[in-house]
């Protein structure tokens, strides 16, 4: 082809002028008669006749009908040598169905035409794909582009375009790239329009993109009913919108879309190569409404023979058409080119098929239908439709609008171009293959970049539209919240009592939800609307599902059942149901209480030091002190009655050894902080009591069909049920206040012994009454408190993220001290009490070890001295040794002679005693004997 061009611009201009000139006649000629046609031919030529059925009246129609002309000529003047000339028969289809059916049967019928081009519409497409595969006469269409038009199953039937569901997995892969979530298709209402639903839901189900709504537009709505239909869409959270309609019914939508407010920024709008491919045709004032617009569009590889085309393409068309003005004269559209390689194909099959038989036979029709009149019972058979059929469908070449080749009767599509429009045209801002996906450059590489240039979205705006938005247009987000009469904590609902207006809400799980809506990167504007108090938690999850609100927001547990009316966000506090059952005292009032502070061993070990001390203090005083001597049961009591009275400091004898004193020092610091401890510990044990949980497990209550109780309107009322607890023994509670009632009634008058609550409320509870309460582990698993938001939100991924954020944070901490400050002190309060444990040895083995140690060092230091001074007994070597030892022990046991009269000086009953008195007495005989 290319050489063929080439040879036609090295022609001169005389040549072209000429051929032009023909051409013109021959066009003409063509749309005007078909009868003038035929006196035309040249001799050794065989015209076959090919019928055009196209809605000619119409820039389109003119487009296609001179690109077909063109395609002709350029053939024949370029291969004279051809046999064949196609001669064209075109009829008007005005637009409608019946005059395009009645073109085809006309062409068929009266001209025996060999193969028919067109029809401009796929709904035209239906009805004459059915005869020309009766009649076996080729149909070749180039703008029917309907997918399901190949559900014929015609062999007669070609489409020298792509189908529109070639674009779907385009669509599919931008909605990717910019992860929107919501796709709404808004296209005609009509067979063409709704042609690519399925597959456009297909491709867009396969990149988990959903479909909530589709928007169907009549062709002929009134401009009213469109802005009612788009009033609809703006209501809706979605904001990524899909366009599948013919260009002229596009335009109205966009110049409707912009004068409601529906082309600003936060929009997303793209349209199929329906429109994209005809931008060109589109009104300027339509395209200032499009700015921002996303098309798909057919990509026209660029070729020699397509600039020297479209660079002659304004005159060629013109001598068609004189009338038009070259400035109206629209740029060739990918349409044209396919009708060019369409015609170019034909001639070139028809070429091939041969003229052996160009001639119709008439078929069998069954003798009642002989004599009809009607053109369908008496259609003939195309002789030569078969052999022109499988020349058409086995051509290969390279057209004006790339590689020409059929596969299943249907061009293939390849690229794709992804354009923006953007002021006055459109910009590339990539290009789309079912192979390499999206990239910026037409050449396909490695290194190529993947993805799209940047787009200037609707609002002249460069970052991506997020795909959806709160439905404004001055609306906030009605927020339902449960109006509940305790555990307001969590949610409470402060009315006026006058006017029953709501003054505030607050609580918790409110707290969680400003913070978190405060977090976004969007401002969110919202209401709480207090539900009816009659609701369940059923009942007020369900309204959303209604619609009566835009979310509930409170203390509302995720559950399966619930989760299918609402999707739920991510929790935000701990999960799970357990049971909370009172304490009881566990303990019976001991007679033997007062030995528990200490363990046995301290026991042991503290007798053990008063014993050993009264003997130490012996060893020390005995021999100096008047008080400590008289007979050995005297000493023995006085040393221990000496003893065990420093328990309550109540030792009255005076110390006279200086080395008595030491161990007494030592020993009563000890005893005091042996004492202290033991007071300590004895007080908490006879205050603090020993509690445990009455009941431990549920399947108890069920035996001894004891009551249990739950929160009104909670799902553990279900849980109960489902446990086979009877409705007598179920009892509910709104309040922690009414709970504790019940607990202190009991089981046996009405009330409960055991309640089963979520942990939130539960710890709430046993802060409020930490003492008397604990609970079990948590036995029945819930998925904790969540935000409900209406199935397929957009809202709800952005808000888990941000609960996440959020529950991770000091805020959540902040809010939980607000609200429940009286759990932590509970807790506190509770590790104090657990600790007062029974002493052990442990804790004083340091002190006893000081005790023993200073007292035996007391000990052999005096009895080192007392050995020192009386060396003389005991070195007598003559003595036998027993002899020796008893006398130094019964030197031992009696006064020492030697010490200071001062030192022996006592007072008795608090009369001092007369020190001449001391001195008169200083005998072997002790005073009291
Ligand atoms: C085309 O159709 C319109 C109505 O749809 C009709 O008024 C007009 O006469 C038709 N033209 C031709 C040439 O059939
Ligand atoms: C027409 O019908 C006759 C008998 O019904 C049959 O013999 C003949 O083969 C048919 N011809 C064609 C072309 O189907
Ligand atoms: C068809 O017309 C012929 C003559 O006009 C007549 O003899 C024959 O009965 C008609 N056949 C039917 C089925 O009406
Ligand atoms: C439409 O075209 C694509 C590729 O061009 C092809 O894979 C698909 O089968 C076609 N769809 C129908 C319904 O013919
Ligand atoms: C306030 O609401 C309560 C119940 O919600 C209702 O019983 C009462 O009549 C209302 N009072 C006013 C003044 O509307
Ligand atoms: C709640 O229920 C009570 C009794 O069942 C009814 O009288 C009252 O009107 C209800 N309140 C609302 C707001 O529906």
């Amino acid at each position: 082809m290319m050489r063929r061009r080439k040879g036609c611009r090295c022609s001169d201009f005389g040549m072209l002028a000429v051929v032009l000139f023909l051409n013109m006649l021959l066009t003409t000629a063509t749309v005007v008669t078909v009868q003038d046609e035929e006196e035309k031919v040249v001799p050794g030529e065989v015209k076959v006749k090919v019928g055009v059925v196209f809605d000619l009246d119409s820039v389109f129609g003119e487009m296609s009908l001179s690109c077909i002309s063109m395609a002709l000529d350029d053939l024949y003047s370029s291969r004279s040598y051809y046999k064949t000339r196609i001669v064209l028969h075109s009829i008007d289809s005005n637009d409608t169905v019946v005059d395009a059916a009645a073109a085809a049967l006309e062409l068929i019928k009266k001209e025996e035409v060999q193969a028919i081009i067109g029809p401009t519409s796929s709904m035209q497409a239906n009805f004459i794909i059915n005869i020309g595969d009766k009649a076996e006469v080729p149909i070749i269409s180039f703008s029917a582009t309907r997918p399901s038009l190949t559900s014929h199953r015609s062999s007669f039937f070609f489409r020298a375009a792509q189908n529109d569901s070639s674009q779907v997995k385009a669509i599919g892969a931008i909605v990717k790239t910019f992860k929107w979530r919501q796709v709404v298709p808004i296209h005609s209402d009509n067979e063409f329009g709704e042609g690519i639903i399925p597959y456009l839901i297909d491709a867009l189900q396969e990149v988990d993109t959903d479909v909530p709504y589709q928007s169907k537009i009549s062709a002929s709505a009134r401009d009213e009913q469109i802005i009612d239909e788009l009033n609809n869409l703006m209501k809706m959270p979605t904001r990524v919108f899909v366009v599948h309609m013919a260009p002229h019914h596009a335009s109205r939508l966009f110049t409707k879309a912009k004068e409601i407010g529906m082309m600003k920024r936060g929009y997303v709008w793209i349209i199929t190569d329906a429109i994209a491919n005809l931008l060109d045709l589109i009104d300027p004032s339509v395209l200032e409404a499009m700015q921002g617009v996303v098309g798909i569009k057919t990509y026209v590889p660029r070729s020699k023979g397509l600039d020297s085309f479209k660079h002659d393409w304004r005159k060629r068309f013109q001598s068609y058409y004189p009338r038009r003005k070259e400035e109206d004269i629209p740029e060739v559209d990918v349409f044209g080119l396919w009708a060019y390689d369409a015609a170019w194909a034909l001639a070139m099959a028809v070429e091939k098929a041969g003229t052996d038989n160009l001639r119709y036979t008439s078929t069998n029709i069954t003798a009642s239908k002989m004599n009809s009149t009607n053109y369908l019972y008496t259609l003939g058979v195309n002789q030569n439709g078969q052999k022109l059929r499988d020349a058409f469908s086995n051509l290969k070449f390279r057209g004006l609008a790339g590689e020409f080749s059929l596969i299943d009767g249907q061009l293939q599509s390849s690229l794709f171009e992804i354009v923006n429009v953007n002021g006055n045209g459109r910009r590339n801002v990539g290009f789309w293959s079912a192979e390499s996906g999206l990239r910026r450059k037409v050449e396909e590489s490695e290194r190529s970049a993947k993805g799209l240039r940047s787009i200037i979205w609707p609002g002249e705006r460069i970052v991506t539209p997020k795909g959806w938005e709160i439905p404004t247009n001055g609306k906030k987000l009605r927020i339902g919240v449960p109006v509940k009469h305790g555990f307001r904590e969590f949610v409470s609902v402060i009315r006026d009592p006058k006017t029953n207006a709501t003054i505030d809400v607050g609580g918790y799980c409110i707290d969680v939800f400003k913070a978190v809506i405060e977090t976004l990167p969007y401002k969110v504007d919202y209401e709480f609307v207090p539900a009816n108090p009659n609701f369940s938690y059923n009942e007020l999850t369900y309204q959303v599902f209604l619609g009566k609100f835009d979310a509930v927001v409170g203390d509302i547990t995720i559950r399966a059942n619930r989760s299918s009316y609402l999707d739920y966000t991510l929790p935000f506090t701990e999960s799970g149901v357990a049971m909370v059952v009172p304490m009881k005292n566990s303990k019976k009032t001991n007679a033997w209480v007062f030995l528990k502070p200490l363990t046995r061993d301290l026991w042991f070990v503290t007798a053990f030091f008063f014993v050993f001390v009264a003997f130490v203090i012996w060893i020390l005083e005995h021999r100096v002190n008047e008080q400590f001597r008289g007979s050995p049961l005297d000493q023995l009591c006085t040393s221990l009655w000496y003893s065990f009275s420093t328990m309550v400091f109540a030792h009255r004898e005076v110390t006279l050894n200086n080395l008595t004193r030491v161990v007494v020092v030592v020993w009563l610091f000890v005893v005091l902080i042996i004492t202290q401890s033991y007071t300590a510990s004895l007080a908490s044990l006879l205050t603090v009591q020993d509690l445990k949980p009455t009941v431990t497990d549920i399947n108890q209550l069920l035996k001894n069909g004891d009551n249990i109780g739950y929160q009104d309107g909670s799902f553990v009322y279900e849980i109960l049920k489902s446990l086979k607890f009877h409705d007598s023994q179920l009892k509910s509670y709104e309040s922690p206040k009414e709970m504790h009632q019940l607990f202190t009634r009991g089981s046996i008058n009405g009330g409960i012994s055991a309640a089963l609550d979520e942990i939130p409320y539960i710890k709430l509870f046993l802060a409020m009454y930490c003492s008397q309460y604990t609970t079990t582990e948590p036995t029945y698993k819930a998925d904790g408190f969540g935000f409900g938001f209406p199935i397929g939100s957009p809202l709800v991924p952005h808000i888990s993220r941000r609960i996440l954020e959020v529950t991770e944070s000091e805020r959540m901490k902040k809010i939980e001290e607000k609200w429940f400050k009286t759990l932590k002190e509970c807790t506190a309060s509770k590790v104090a009490e657990l600790s007062s444990t029974r002493l052990s040895i442990n804790s004083f083995w340091a002190l006893f070890l000081i005790t023993g140690v200073a007292s035996l060092c007391s000990v052999a230091f005096y009895v080192g001295k007392f050995l020192y001074d009386e060396r003389t007994r005991w070195q007598n070597v003559q003595s036998p040794i027993g002899e020796r030892l008893y006398k130094l022990v019964g030197e031992f046991m009696k006064r020492d002679q030697r010490a200071h009269p001062l030192r022996r000086r006592i007072s008795i009953n608090g009369v001092p005693f007369n020190p001449q008195a001391i001195v008169a007495s200083d005998d072997d005989h002790p005073r009291r004997d």
